[in-house]
């Protein structure tokens, strides 16, 4: 085989593990790490802030877009999942930080200072498990139904927040915010 052909199948191989990758970032946790190892080109990486239309997201559902080269969680939150979350208290909570980019730092992790709205129902959240890195399992997966880390058994509540497992903090809310009824700004 000469070098160019052998180029030419790498290439290959690596766009099909990259479609395969991206099928488990909707379904699975443990290969998205190795794949995001593989640097976003540098157009990717400039992107710094993307309009995400969520006017088809409903309610009790997800959507993950891509962002900066990670997956970022956009939740319509049930009025369970929101109740869920409110009736937490601070002292159950492992990590009592908002981790929230729009907040002052040392914001505490109520339900509220979670949510992108004031009526609490949008929850956008970085799909990185705050462990290893794997993408969490959604759709109120896990004991505290919300997200769940298949890797290690990281559980995040509807919030959200750790509760559960190895990893030390709440999934990172970026900086977001509605531009319109049904348009989200990240970054
Ligand atoms: S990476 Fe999520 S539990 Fe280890």
């Amino acid at each position: 085989m000469s070098h160019a052909e052998d180029t030419a199948g790498t290439r290959r191989d690596f766009l099909y593990y990259a479609t395969a990758g991206a099928g488990v970032v909707a379904t699975g946790a443990a290969v998205w790490p190795l794949v995001n190892q593989m640097n976003p080109s540098a157009d990717v990486r400039a992107l710094a802030s993307i309009e995400v239309d969520v006017s088809g997201v409903a309610e009790g559902s997800q959507l993950t877009v891509l962002w900066r080269g990670k997956p970022v969680f956009i939740r319509y939150r049930t009025a369970d999942e929101i109740k869920a979350g409110q009736d937490v208290a601070l002292s159950d909570l492992v990590d009592t930080n908002a981790e929230n980019d729009n907040l002052p730092a040392g914001s505490e992790a109520t339900d509220a200072n979670r949510a992108l709205d004031k009526d609490g129902k949008w929850l956008v959240m970085m799909g990185v498990c705050t462990h290893l890195g794997c993408v969490p399992l959604g759709d109120g997966a896990g004991d505290f139904g919300g997200w769940f880390c298949p890797c290690h058994g990281s559980q995040y509540d509807t919030a959200g927040r750790i509760r559960k497992g190895p990893a030390p903090r709440n999934l990172a809310v970026p900086v977001a915010a509605f531009t319109n009824d049904t348009t989200i700004k990240l970054g």
